[in-house]
């Protein structure tokens, strides 16, 4: 099951690299939404529904080679397609926002870029099994000096991916502006140095922009 292109709607996610203030802004922007009276369904990937939280524990916590790079894919893929035929479909056909913490830009980037070059067989999985963009993607972008050690400080279990460090994260940051020159019409940059209230403000302008 395919979404349709014509469901009704908003479907926004958040990016960034580890440690950047997606999860307090996607947040924020939930409340400030809900407070104009918008119905927004709020999730997270890897995770968002029951399965694909079971896929989560899978892909972010024990050995860091656990799986190759092409499994990882298959896993994260996984995972988005339970998400997406359970929560964010049926939400969107039902005319609700929908406000995710990353989605397939994150696979384009950590599995695309960290293990090789593999962003061609994410884009062909993507195209095959999961077939929907957001309609606004946010990218908040971040100094990865200090998105790590915001990440580290956290220390949960879900670890696997934070112990890149900071040279991977340099990466990563690069690949995401140059994803947001790709797909221009959905992506928004915002810088993430500023104060949370500032960046908050600057998620809410570009929001209400794209509401209909
Ligand atoms: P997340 O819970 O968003 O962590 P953070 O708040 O630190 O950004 O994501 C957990 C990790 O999962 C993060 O390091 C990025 C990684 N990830 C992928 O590698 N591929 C994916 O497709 C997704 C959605 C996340």
């Amino acid at each position: 099951m395919t979404p349709s292109p014509r469901d009704t709607g908003l479907f926004i996610t958040f990016e960034g690299i580890d440690g950047s203030g997606k999860s307090t802004q996607s947040n924020r922007l939930a409340a400030h939404l809900r407070a104009q009276g918008y119905d927004v369904v709020e999730t997270r990937e890897p995770g968002g529904s029951a399965g694909a939280e079971e896929i989560r524990a899978l892909v972010l916590q024990g050995d860091p080679d656990r799986w190759s790079a092409e499994t990882e894919i298959l896993l994260f893929t996984a995972a988005r397609r339970d998400h997406l035929e359970r929560l964010i479909a049926p939400a969107l056909a039902a005319g609700k926002i929908v406000i995710c913490d990353r989605f397939a830009d994150s696979t384009r980037m950590y599995q695309g870029l960290s293990r090789g070059d593999l962003r061609d067989v994410v884009d062909q999985l993507h195209r095959l099994m999961i077939g929907r963009e957001p309609d606004l993607t946010v990218l908040i972008d971040m100094d990865p000096a200090v998105g790590l050690a915001r990440a580290l400080s956290r220390q949960t279990a879900d670890e696997r991916f934070e112990a890149f460090g900071e040279d991977l994260q340099t990466r990563m940051r690069a690949g995401f502006l140059k994803l947001a020159e790709e797909f221009p019409d959905r992506f928004r940059v915002v810088d993430g140095a500023q104060a949370p209230d500032a960046v908050a403000k600057d998620i809410r302008q570009l929001v209400e922009a794209a509401l209909p």
